[in-house]
Parts: C-alpha cells; structure tokens; sequence
C-alpha cells in the first residue's frame, strides 16, 4: 500500500475506535470527548500500529493500545494547556478544554483519561503478559522520570535562559518519552524481542527529540489556521526553546540530522519502510 493510503487507513482505525469510547452525552464524558475527538494528527497511535505491524503481526491488534496512548496524550495536552500551565486557548483548532468547560472539569476529564489510558490497555484483546508489559512501559513514559518531569522542568525553567543541555532534557521528557513508550509499546503488543525493542527506543527517542524541536519552530513560525492552536505561545510563556537558542536554518538542520538517525535505528527491522517515511514527513510538518 502507498505511504498516504497506509497512514489514513491507520488514522480511520483509530479515528473509529475511540469514537467508540466515552459515549455518554452529559457528564465528564462530554469534555473527554471534546479534546479526543477534536482531530489531532494521530501520530502516536499510528507508531503504535505500525511498530506491531513491522513485527509481522496485523496492526488491529495493538488498536486499543493505540488508543490508549492517544487518550493519556490527550490527558497531558489538556494540562499543558491549564491557565496554571501555558495558559492557552486553543487547541486542535476549537477552544481548549478548560475554555470550553471551565477549569475544573478540563482538570478531571484529563485525570480521568490518565486513567482510562491504563483500564484501555489493560482491557485490550492482547495476553495479559503483553497487556501488562504496554501498560508498564506507558506508566514509566507518563510518571515522574518521563512527561511529568519534563513539564515540571519546562514550567520550572519559565523566564530563564536554559542552556541546550537543560532543554534537550527537558524534551525528552515531555516528549521523547512518550514518542518512544509508542513506537516500544507497537513491539511489545507484537511480541517482539529484546533487538527489535532498543531499536524501537532509538528511533523513538530521536524522532520525538526532532518532533519537538519542529514544535517550537512551528510555535513561532506556523500560523493559528496551520497549526490549530496559538502562535507564539511560548515567547509569551518565557520559554527557552531550541528556535530561540539557534534560529530556524539550524534548528531544521537538527532536526534533519535527529530524523537521520532515528531512520538507521531501524536498520536491521526489514519491514521499515513506512516508520522511515513517516520520519521524513514529520521532518517538515507544517502542523
Ligand atoms: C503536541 O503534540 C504536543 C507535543 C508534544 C509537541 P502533537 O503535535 O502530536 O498534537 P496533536 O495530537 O496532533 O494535536
Ligand atoms: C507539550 O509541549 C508537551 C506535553 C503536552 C506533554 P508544548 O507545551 O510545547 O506543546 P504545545 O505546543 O502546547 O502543543
Ligand atoms: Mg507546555
Ligand atoms: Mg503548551
Ligand atoms: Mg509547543
């Protein structure tokens, strides 16, 4: 199948499946569903997929792992976007989350999609030792050595310069690790081995290196139309960002660089061809 024909098919899967969650029209499900559904590009759900179909094994399988990932992902974006955070209005192109329902309810409708994240995991049609071993990994990525502390040190370095060393830690953190609990979480859905997991790391933890540095060019550089939610958010914040240390001709170097070696992580994986593409394709994302 061609590289865009593969990736919608991918998104229609999962667009589908959590369409199929958190049905109820009144209550905490309204505001989950607001910011799940409100049409992200789906990226971390598709590694998921296509990491357990480059084992060999049919994507449906890690579906609802998918699935759960991109509702913990949902979870922290609802956060990050909390006045007591980045303080942001837009998101996905609508209003954020707390905007549209208030303070109070963006805060559970996140902690409760943390939590339907596991109970989706857990509930997915895999053996439960794989079930447990995606769930672990997905805990290790959202705690306190992964997205927590990376938005801790993010909020923490506010109004300060940082240097590459404190904001490369810092995307990691918020990013990487998430990036890669995926791209690991699609192997171990699959059954795969040790190789095929630190391969999946390594890819995992470049691209999401790259992906947000894209992200802060793109917080500077994109338009609101483009990127459905507001630019400049981070100068206002007083973020160090890879834009401010280096300007945009070094930072896409960087991020071609990263892409690089995320794709020859994948070397010895014979069925890459699609998880190397998407790399080259989210080097020039536009949003
Ligand atoms: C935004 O992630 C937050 C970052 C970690 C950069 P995405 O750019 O994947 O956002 P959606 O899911 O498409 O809305
Ligand atoms: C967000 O980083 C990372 C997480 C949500 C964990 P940013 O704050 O840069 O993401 P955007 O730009 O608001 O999407
Ligand atoms: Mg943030
Ligand atoms: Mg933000
Ligand atoms: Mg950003």
């Amino acid at each position: 199948m061609e590289f865009h024909q593969e990736l919608n098919h991918c998104r229609r899967l999962v667009e589908q499946r959590l369409g199929e969650f958190f049905a109820d029209e009144l209550g905490l499900h309204q505001a989950m569903r607001y910011s799940l559904m409100a049409g992200g590009k789906r990226i971390r759900p598709i590694l998921t997929l296509q990491f357990c179909r480059a084992m060999g094994e049919d994507e449906a399988l890690a579906l609802d792992v998918a699935c759960g990932v991109e509702m913990l992902h949902t979870y922290s974006l609802i956060h990050d976007d909390l006045p007591c955070m980045d303080d942001d209005d837009l998101r996905r192109g609508k209003p954020t989350c707390h905007r549209a329902f208030g303070e109070w309810q963006a805060l559970l409708a996140g902690d409760a999609l943390q939590a339907e994240a596991f109970s989706t995991i857990l509930k997915s049609p895999l053996p439960p030792e794989r079930q447990a071993v995606c769930a672990r990994i997905l805990a290790e990525a959202a705690g306190a050595e992964g997205i927590c502390r990376g938005q801790y040190l993010d909020l923490n370095g506010e109004g300060r310069a940082l240097t590459e060393l404190e904001l490369t830690e810092i995307h990691r953190g918020k990013t990487a690790s998430l990036l890669t609990a995926c791209c690991r979480m699609g192997v171990a859905a699959a059954g795969g081995g040790a190789s095929d997991m630190e391969a999946a790391a390594e890819y995992g933890k470049h691209l999401g290196l790259a992906f947000q540095i894209r992200d802060d060019m793109l917080d500077e550089l994109s338009t609101v139309e483009e990127l459905g939610k507001p630019i400049g958010s981070d100068r206002v914040e007083g973020k160090t960002t890879f834009l401010s240390l280096y300007g945009q001709e070094r930072c896409q170097q960087m991020v071609e660089q990263l892409t690089w070696k995320a794709k020859d992580s994948l070397r010895d994986i014979p069925n890459r061809e699609f998880l190397c593409r998407l790399a080259d394709e989210l080097s020039g994302r536009t949003n």
